[in-house]
């Protein structure tokens, strides 16, 4: 990075100290790249972390409940403590990991403000990461929970109080005049400063039960009905509703569908509020009706179901991803049929289960399935997707799992019978559907960043610090070849091309370029349809 420190430049060639002056003197030319950066690894980790409790805490350990309880035909064969420790690694270590690291990374775009606080960025990440595996791992080993338990649920708010303070603050980037903020108007935004609210009076809720529970409880389990109204206030709440907002965005442009009803915001919005005072209120019957009368409402605001009024953007994806975003949909409203069902025929005890995992396999997994590969790699520093095949798999298993699951459940948790082998069956093409999504994202992550120019375009008049930054990689490059002065300069000015760099070292010009054109032409895009 620039910097304006003069103390130890006297070593430092000619070329680099008049461009320092310069630096100094006169404002960049050019975009620095170094945020976005930044940015990228920032929500790189978020992305990682989460994919982690997806995999091993969450689906994991609830294929291991589910197989357990299949085994023995019995809902209590699986610990309480294990199956609540599943949810939240699902729920908070993978939804709400990957919510938490997507808004800290493209709201402030959306709001033409730049982030500047990456410390507690990545301060929030600590927080929320060591929170989230605090409460799971008291959930699974319950050996001197108290403060651990109370200790996560701290962490978690406090990490949830840093996110909301990085999402408000940050500068403008019209540097000319300070705008005030002005009022939200479009139902995205709204979504969003519901869900997130509805997130913090969750992770309340969250550390009130883990404190009365180290008061006197024996064992670190939410009391049944505790457990409801805060799941209820979790899903229906925070995860759903934020699921709509970004729907707004992401689906609305990629689907090309009809811009949404801003104007349902309101009503939206107030209806989300009512579930969750039910929801406090532990009025369960009203709160699954208002959420079933939301989803209807979203799914007209959102205009899912209607054709596109654009071609869908389709490159270098699964091209049968949007039929999967509706499919989401369609799961949404029958976990929000079959939750109502399940309240007024409290004594067919599997249709809670089958209702909670439409909404969260069904809707927000497949969601995230289809959505995230389009999304996430260009987010992640201008990467490719890994592969459009792996992509249509996971889709394809997890919702073949989920039509098993929900189907199944509900009738081997009341009438028995073959229906319990099935629920091995789903479990595992649903772990299977979840390893294929993560090693997908993963191998992303893996590959090189590509060069969206072709290794011609390598040039000695482009800045020095714009390659070193976009491209870390070429730092050990450049130096290799001859530029020593980058390998002991504290500060890289952004104005010093990377012609005058070489003159500087007497680096040979055609070694140089040599170099980074072989480089450039090593992470070139993959062509589309390749993968
Ligand atoms: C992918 C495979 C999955 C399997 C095999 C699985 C299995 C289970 C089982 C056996 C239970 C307890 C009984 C029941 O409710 O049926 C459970 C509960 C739960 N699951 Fe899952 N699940 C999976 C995915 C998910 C996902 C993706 C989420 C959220 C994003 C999730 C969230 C929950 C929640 C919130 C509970 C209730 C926890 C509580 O009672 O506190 N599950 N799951």
């Amino acid at each position: 990075m620039s910097n304006s420190n003069t103390s130890g430049q006297d070593h430092l060639p000619e070329q680099w100290k008049t461009a320092l002056e310069r630096d100094r003197s006169q404002a960049a030319l050019y975009a620095d790249p170094a945020p976005e950066r930044r940015a990228g690894r920032m929500l790189a980790a978020f992305v990682l972390t989460g994919l982690c409790f997806l995999a091993l805490p969450g689906t994991l350990l609830g294929v291991w409940n589910l197989i357990s309880i299949a085994q023995q035909h019995s809902t209590s064969a699986a610990s309480v403590s294990w199956i609540q420790a599943h949810g939240q690694a699902q729920l908070f270590g993978w939804v709400g990991t990957f919510i938490l690291g997507i808004s800290m990374y493209v709201l402030p775009k959306i709001q033409k403000r730049s982030l500047k606080t990456f410390g507690t960025a990545w301060a929030v990440w600590a927080l929320w990461t060591v929170g989230v595996a605090g409460r799971w791992w008291v959930g699974v080993s319950p050996h001197g929970w108290r403060v651990p338990l109370v200790l996560s649920g701290l962490l978690e708010l406090a990490a949830f109080v840093l996110a909301i303070y990085v999402l408000v603050s940050g500068k403008s980037e019209s540097s000319k005049e300070k705008t005030p903020r002005r009022k939200p108007s479009d139902l995205g935004s709204w979504l969003g400063i519901f869900g997130f609210a509805s997130l913090g009076l969750a992770l309340l809720v969250n550390l009130k039960i883990t404190w009365s529970l180290a008061e006197s409880a024996p064992l670190p389990v939410y009391p049944p009905v505790a457990d409801r109204s805060f799941l209820l206030i979790a899903l229906w709440g925070f995860t759903v509703p934020v699921a709509w907002g970004y729907s707004t965005r992401f689906v609305t442009v990629f689907l090309g569908l009809e811009q949404p009803v801003h104007r349902a915001a309101l009503g939206l919005c107030a209806a989300i509020t009512a579930t969750v005072v039910c929801a406090l209120a532990r009025q369960f019957l009203l709160a699954d009706l208002l959420a079933l009368i939301l989803t209807g409402v979203a799914i007209w605001a959102l205009r899912v179901f209607r054709p596109s009024a654009r071609p869908p953007k389709l490159l270098a994806v699964y091209r049968r991803y949007p039929a999967f975003v509706r499919i989401a949909y369609g799961w949404l409203v029958v976990g929000a049929i079959v939750g109502l069902t399940a309240d007024i025929l409290p004594t067919q005890t599997g249709l809670g289960g089958a209702s909670r995992h439409a909404v969260t396999v069904g809707f927000l997994a497949t969601l995230i399935f289809a959505i995230g590969p389009r999304i996430l790699p260009a987010f992640l520093n201008g990467r490719q997707l890994y592969s459009s095949r792996l992509m249509a798999a996971s889709l394809w298993v997890l919702n073949f799992g989920c039509l098993l699951r929900v189907s199944s459940e509900a009738i081997a948790y009341s009438m028995g019978g073959r229906a319990w082998a099935v629920l091995p069956v789903s479990a595992l093409l649903e772990l299977t559907a979840v390893v294929v999504f993560v090693v997908n994202l993963g191998m992303t992550l893996k590959q090189p960043m590509p060069a969206w120019f072709g290794p011609e375009g390598v040039n000695a008049k482009l800045p020095l610090y714009w390659y070193v930054t976009s491209f870390p990689k070429t730092r050990p490059i450049l130096i290799h070849s001859g530029l020593k002065t980058l390998a002991r300069a504290k500060a890289l000015p952004r104005s010093l091309s990377l012609g005058d760099a070489m003159a500087a070292d007497g680096a040979s010009v055609e070694r140089v370029l040599a170099e980074l054109r072989a480089f450039f032409s090593r992470i070139q895009p993959r062509r589309a349809g390749r993968v």
